[in-house]
Parts: C-alpha cells; sequence; structure tokens
C-alpha cells in the first residue's frame, strides 16, 4: 500500500509516499522562509499563494523521479491545525487528486502527525509515553496512551516555544526565521554570563508561559552593547532558560505518570542542547528513553503526514467533492487507532 501525503499547513509545501512495505520512498520539501524572510513573520497571503504555485511543481518532479501515481492507493493531507488559506490549497489539491485517481482520502491532524514523526524511524515506540511537542505555535506536554489517545497535560498559555525562539533570533538581528540559527549563536556563548528567569517552574501544573521570559530578554538587549559576544551570550542564557523549563515541566509530567520514555516532537525538537539534555534526564532520573527524529522530519514535511495517513487508513473516505479543513484542531479529540 502506497500513501501520498500533503503537508500545507503554514509556510512550507511537503509532498512524500511512504510504502507500507517498503516504507518512504520520496520526500520532497518547498521552503518559504527566504519569500517571508523579507517580512520578518510569515504572511498567510503570501503563503496561500506560494502553496498553490508551488504544489504542482513539486508532484511532478516526484512523479517525474518514481512514476508511480497509478500505484497510490491513498492520499493523506493536513487538515488542520493551520492557516486557512494554506490548508486550503493543499486540502483542495488532494480532494481533487483523489477524486480524479478514484482513490480515498484521508484529513489528518498535523500535531499528531509531528508527534508520531520519530516512528519514521523507531517503528515500535512502545505506549504509553509523555511526548513533549514544541514546534512553531505548540509547546504541549501530552499522555500518550495509545496510537490517537492523548490527554493535554500542559499547554502554553502565551508564545509557543518556536515562536519565541524566532522572536528573539529576529530581535538579535539573525536572519528569519530562525530557532537553529539562535542555537547556533548560542553555542558560542558564555554559560551564565547572564541568568534569565524560568517563569512558572513553580507552578503545580504542567503549563508554560515564555512571554514574561521573551519580555527580560528584549530589555537585556536593548541595555546591551550589541558585539557578537554578547549577541551569543543572550542567545546562551535565553536558549539554557527555555530547555530548563521545558524539561522542568517534562520531568513533573513523565515522575506524575510513572513512565520512562519520551517523545520530542516539532520544529524545536531538532535543537541540539535539548536533544542532549533530554538524553541525559532521561537516562539519569528515569533510566528511559527519548526517542526524536532525524532533523528534516522534525520540522514540517510530507513524510509525516504519509506515514500518519497509512496509520489512519481505516478511517480514509472514498473521495468526494467534499473538501475538509479544520484550522484549530485540538490533538486530545482525535479518535483511537485501530490497526
Ligand atoms: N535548532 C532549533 N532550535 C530551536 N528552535 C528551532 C530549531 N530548528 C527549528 N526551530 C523552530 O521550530 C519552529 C518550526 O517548527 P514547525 O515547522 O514544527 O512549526 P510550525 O509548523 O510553524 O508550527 P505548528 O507545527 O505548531 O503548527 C520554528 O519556530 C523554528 O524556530
Ligand atoms: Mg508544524
Amino acid at each position: 500500500m502506497k500513501v501520498l501525503g500533503i503537508e500545507t499547513s503554514c509556510d512550507d509545501t511537503g509532498i512524500a509516499i511512504y510504502d507500507l512495505s517498503k516504507g518512504l520512498l520520496i520526500n520532497e520539501l518547498y521552503s518559504q522562509k527566504k519569500i517571508h524572510a523579507n517580512y520578518g513573520g510569515i504572511i498567510p497571503e503570501l503563503a496561500s499563494r506560494e502553496h498553490t504555485r508551488k504544489i504542482i511543481v513539486l508532484l511532478d518532479k516526484i512523479f517525474k523521479k518514481k512514476n508511480i501515481m497509478k500505484e497510490i492507493d491513498l492520499i493523506a493531507y493536513t487538515a488542520g491545525p493551520g492557516l486557512v488559506g494554506s490548508l486550503l490549497v493543499g486540502a483542495t489539491f488532494a480532494c481533487s487528486l483523489a477524486f480524479s485517481l478514484n482513490i480515498p482520502v484521508l484529513p489528518v491532524n498535523h500535531m499528531e502527525a509531528h508527534l508520531l514523526s520519530p516512528m519514521l524511524e523507531y517503528k515500535s515506540i512502545e505506549f504509553p509515553f509523555i511526548a513533549l511537542l514544541v514546534s512553531g505555535k505548540h509547546t504541549q506536554i501530552i499522555a500518550a496512551y495509545k496510537l490517537g489517545k492523548y490527554e493535554i497535560l500542559g499547554n502554553s498559555l502565551d508564545d509557543a516555544a518556536g515562536e519565541a525562539f524566532d522572536k528573539i533570533s529576529k530581535m538579535l538581528e539573525l536572519k528569519y526565521p530562525n530557532g537553529r540559527e539562535l542555537s547556533n549563536l548560542a553555542a558560542k556563548g558564555i554559560k551564565n554570563h547572564f541568568y534569565f528567569p524560568r517563569p512558572m517552574i513553580h507552578h503545580s501544573n504542567l503549563n508554560f508561559s515564555f512571554s514574561g521570559l521573551k519580555t527580560f530578554t528584549s530589555k537585556v538587549i536593548k541595555n546591551s552593547v550589541l558585539n557578537m559576544q554578547q549577541k551569543a551570550n543572550i542567545a546562551r542564557a535565553f536558549e539554557d532558560a527555555v530547555i530548563d523549563i521545558l524539561l522542568i515541566k517534562t520531568k513533573k509530567a513523565l515522575s506524575q505518570k510513572g513512565w520512562n520514555r519520551l517523545v520530542i516532537a516539532g520544529g524545536v525538537s531538532a535543537n541540539t542542547l535539548l536533544r542532549k539534555r533530554s538524553q541525559d534526564m532521561m537516562k539519569k532520573c528515569f533510566n528511559g528513553k527519548v526517542f526524536y527524529s532525524q532533523l528534516q522530519f522534525c520540522t514540517d514535511n510530507g513524510a509525516m503526514i504519509a506515514y500518519l495517513g497509512l496509520l489512519r487508513c481505516n478511517e480514509a473516505r472514498t473521495s468526494s467533492l467534499e473538501i475538509l479543513v479544520k484550522p484549530k484542531w485540538s490533538i486530545d479529540s482525535l479518535s483511537q487507532i485501530l490497526i
């Protein structure tokens, strides 16, 4: 069985094909980052326009590499959460293509796709586990009981971790968007040159807040002589604070549940220090293991959508003219996956 996955929730157009027996056959991505960099943030109207321009180009590229259009059994697409215009492009395209090929189509949840993306490599991550979902718009701690059965234990009350990384990197005049640039710069910073606050770590709940940390960091930036070393010191203090906050809350969740498996997923899971420190924590405190994806599958991609499509293939509907998107679609409202 072959599933074509289409991802257009934000500013990345991703298309991939996942095969039940052979695994990932192809994975193509077109990133719009350079376009939005000119504006210092994502412009929704431009994002949907770019998806429209690039989605057919990508599909052509794929089927030129592998002539297997007729072998596709199912098309899965991101129906939400995300930007409505961007979602509509992927959804319309997926439903039209499925209709013309006379194959079923399946709307899938972007956050579940992120959460399960480490399974692209580790097929058998055992349930239950705690998932730390850290992306551009989400910071959530999730109890994953079974495939499809998730409970949100903690949520960001304001900015997402990735969003905070992006805003601070902009204040430090790094290229947009850039968690990764900020993290590379932080690696050159002097540890403990600054100490930034860690909001909400003493609260008994598992929620997060990053806006106070962001304001604190912006004040330090304004009051500093910004040579490269000082920028690196600020980046380091900011990154240390974010990772401390994420891991303190994650540790609480693992202890509360008495579990020793952790999945970190979403764009921020590409962060080298977060990966290393979560690995150390799992080994030292829980005699357990952390799972995360290859870097290319941490941020948005079609592979995770195709893979989730395969897992949920029993829910696919034969192609109709209905085009479904859900810009707000919480992961805890999903149905259990019956395989
Ligand atoms: N190495 C890194 N360190 C920290 N943050 C990073 C790193 N690499 C990427 N990011 C952040 O990951 C985010 C992008 O992740 P992702 O593509 O999962 O988000 P999104 O799709 O925009 O949001 P969502 O999935 O919540 O809808 C950006 O905010 C980016 O700064
Ligand atoms: Mg995403």
